[in-house]
C-alpha cells in the first residue's frame, strides 16, 4: 500500500470572473481549486470531504481530464499527465475513471444499458473488439449485480441504485487502476446507499482499484476509506488515517465537522462538544489572505492573517509521527478531541 499511483502537487483551477458582453473583461477568478497536495496508493480509498463549493468536483474532473488545471501537476505512475496529449494522454485516461454522482442526470436516457456501458469500447476498441463486446457488457452487468439480460433496457426501467451500478459498470469497462467516485451514494435513497458502498467495497478487492472517494459528510467516508482529506475553499487543510481524523483531528475545521456529525449514542452524544462557526464560507472570489479558514476560527490570531499555514508540516513539529502521522494546515494545530472515539464508527 506504500506505492503512489496518484500524485497531486500544488493543484489550481481558477475561473476568470469577466465583466461586459461584448468586450469582456477580466476582473478577477474564482478560486475554486487553490493548491491541492495529496498523494493517493495503489489499492487505497482516499476520501476527499468538505462543504459545498470547496472545489471537489473540481479536482475529480481535472483528475479525469474533464478540466485542464491552471497549475500543479497530476502525476499516475511518477509521469505528469497534465503534460501529456495525443496517444500517451488516452492510454493514460483509460486507466483513471470516473463515477458520477447523480444516476439519474449522467446516463443517457436514449443509450441502451449495453450502449452505455459499451461506449468507453468506441474510443479504446483494443479492449473489446467489435464481437466480444456484448459478452464483456453482459459480464459487468453481472460483475455490478445486474441481471445480463437487462442489456437492451433503458435506464428509466431501473431504480436510482440500480443506475449507479451501471454508472459503475460503465467506470469498470476499461478496466482501469483508479476510479474517481464523486459523491456517487449523496443522490441515493439512505437504505441503498450501503449497497452500494459495499458494492464499490468488493468491486475494489476484485479489480484491485484505487479509489478517490468524495463525499460532503465525514460519516459516509469513514467507512470505506483508509486516509481522509478534509477540504475548506479550495484546499486540503488537514489529511491522513482515518482514525487519526476522526479520533484525534487537529485542524479547527475539522474538529467543527466532526461536531456536527450526527451520533447515534445518546451518551456520546450528551458529552460531546457542538461546535458552532462564526459567519459563512468566504466567497472563492475573494479568499481570505493567510489562513483562509481564519475569519470563522475561533483560535485565530495575527499570524494567521499573514502566513498560510502548510499542510505538511516539518517533521521536529509534528505532534504525531511514524504510521500514525497526519497533516494540518495550521499554526496552531493540537489535538482536540470533539466526539468520544467509537461514536462515529
Ligand atoms: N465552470 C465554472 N466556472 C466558474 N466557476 C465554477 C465553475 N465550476 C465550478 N465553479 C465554482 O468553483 C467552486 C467549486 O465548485 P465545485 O463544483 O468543485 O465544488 P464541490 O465541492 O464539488 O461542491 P458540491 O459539494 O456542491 O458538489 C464553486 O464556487 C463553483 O461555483
Ligand atoms: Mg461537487
Amino acid at each position: 500500500m506504500v506505492e503512489p499511483i496518484l500524485e497531486v502537487g500544488r493543484l489550481v483551477k481558477h475561473y476568470p470572473l469577466t465583466r461586459g458582453i461584448l468586450f469582456k473583461k477580466q476582473v478577477g477568478a474564482v478560486k475554486a481549486v487553490d493548491g491541492v497536495d495529496f498523494t493517493l496508493h495503489k489499492g487505497e480509498t482516499l476520501g476527499i470531504v468538505g462543504e459545498s463549493g470547496c472545489g471537489k468536483s473540481t479536482v475529480a474532473k481535472m483528475l479525469v481530464n474533464l478540466e485542464r488545471p491552471t497549475e500543479g501537476s497530476i502525476k499516475y505512475k511518477g509521469e505528469d499527465i497534465t503534460k501529456l496529449s495525443g496517444k500517451a494522454l488516452k492510454s493514460v485516461r483509460r486507466n483513471i475513471q470516473m463515477v458520477f454522482q447523480d444516476p439519474y442526470t449522467s446516463l443517457n436516457p436514449r443509450m441502451t444499458v449495453g450502449d452505455i456501458i459499451g461506449e468507453p469500447y468506441d474510443i479504446h476498441p483494443e479492449v473489446a473488439p467489435k464481437g466480444d463486446r456484448r459478452k464483456k457488457v453482459q459480464d459487468l452487468l453481472d460483475v455490478v449485480g445486474l441481471n445480463p439480460e437487462y442489456i437492451n433496457r433503458y435506464p428509466h426501467q431501473f431504480s436510482g441504485g440500480q443506475r449507479q451500478r451501471i454508472g459503475i459498470a460503465r467506470g469498470l469497462a476499461l478496466r482501469p487502476e483508479v476510479i474517481v467516485a464523486d459523491e456517487p451514494v449523496s443522490a441515493l435513497d439512505v437504505s441503498v446507499q450501503a449497497q452500494v458502498i459495499n458494492l464499490l467495497d468488493r468491486l475494489q478487492s476484485e479489480f484491485e482499484l484505487s479509489y478517490l472517494f468524495i463525499a460532503h459528510d465525514l460519516s459516509i467516508v469513514r467507512h470505506i476509506s483508509d486516509r481522509v482529506g478534509v477540504m475548506y475553499l479550495g484546499r486540503i487543510v488537514e489529511i491522513g488515517r482515518d482514525a487519526e481524523i476522526y479520533d484525534h483531528p487537529t485542524h479547527p475545521y475539522t474538529q467543527a465537522l466532526l461536531s456536527a456529525v450526527p451520533v447515534p449514542d445518546p451518551e456520546a452524544r450528551e458529552h460531546r462538544e457542538r461546535i458552532i462557526l462564526a459567519g459563512d464560507v468566504p466567497s472563492p472570489t475573494n479568499v481570505p489572505s493567510g489562513c483562509r479558514f481564519r475569519t470563522r476560527c475561533w483560535k485565530a490570531q495575527e499570524r494567521c492573517a499573514l502566513e498560510v499555514p502548510e499542510l505538511a508540516v516539518p517533521a521536529e513539529f509534528r505532534l504525531v509521527s511514524g504510521p500514525a502521522a497526519h497533516d494540518s494546515a495550521c499554526h496552531f494545530a493540537e489535538e482536540k478531541q470533539v466526539v468520544p472515539p467509537e461514536a462515529t464508527r
